[in-house]
């Protein structure tokens, strides 16, 4: 891993990149659920004012032109008391040129780290990744994450076929820290 990509802490004023960089993936490799015209400025506005409440949000800059955001992982607390415990909706995406070299991994475990640190309340990290979507699905299990179980024809793919979506979790207890 080149030691030139750093991670920071994603702003509010980070919300265009960040758009400009979902909507990269959305219409270039997929991964991300929602579609280009679906990334829209609430919904960017909304995951980072509930990561900054309680969650975190991390970046990293194109080295080369610090203005574009080339990769972003956010996960934050559902909000309620009962499920004080836990992150959920966690998301990451890497900018399509820059995937396959390692960024994903760099930013993946400053973010599990973060949790180890500063975070010793949260016992559960979980997210969903659709069936099709093996890539993501081996490099969530390379950081100890774990299938619980498989949601059938919970999503439409490119074309429209239904496939299903894989709850994943990582649990603190079980494993401690893979990282
Ligand atoms: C999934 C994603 C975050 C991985 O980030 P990345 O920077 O490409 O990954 P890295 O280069 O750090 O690779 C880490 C691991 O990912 C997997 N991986 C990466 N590229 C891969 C490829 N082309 N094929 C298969 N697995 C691959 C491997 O498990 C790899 O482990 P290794 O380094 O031991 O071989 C990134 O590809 C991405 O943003 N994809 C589009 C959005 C998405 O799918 N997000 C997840 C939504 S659930």
């Amino acid at each position: 891993m080149q030691l030139k990509y750093s991670v920071r802490g994603a702003e509010l004023s980070d919300l265009y990149k960040i758009m400009v960089l979902y909507r990269a993936i959305a219409a270039r490799s997929g991964g991300i659920a929602r579609q280009a015209d679906e990334i829209t400025e609430a919904h960017v506005r909304n995951f980072i004012e509930r990561c900054h409440e309680k969650g975190i949000i991390l970046v990293i800059e194109d080295p080369s032109n610090p203005e574009t955001l080339i990769a972003e992982v956010h996960t934050c607390s559902p909000g309620i008391r009962v499920f004080s415990h836990l992150f959920s909706d966690l998301t990451i995406a890497v900018h399509p040129d820059y995937q396959g070299k390692g960024i994903g991994s760099l930013l993946f475990r400053t973010l599990l780290q973060e949790i180890e640190s500063k975070h010793p309340e949260i016992i559960r990290v979980e997210l969903v990744a659709k069936e099709s979507n093996q890539k993501a699905i081996r490099f969530y299990k390379k950081f100890g994450f774990r299938a619980e179980g498989r949601l059938e024809k919970r999503i439409s793919g490119k074309t429209g076929e239904l496939e299903a979506d894989i709850p994943m979790a990582w649990v603190r207890q079980e494993q401690g820290p893979p990282f």
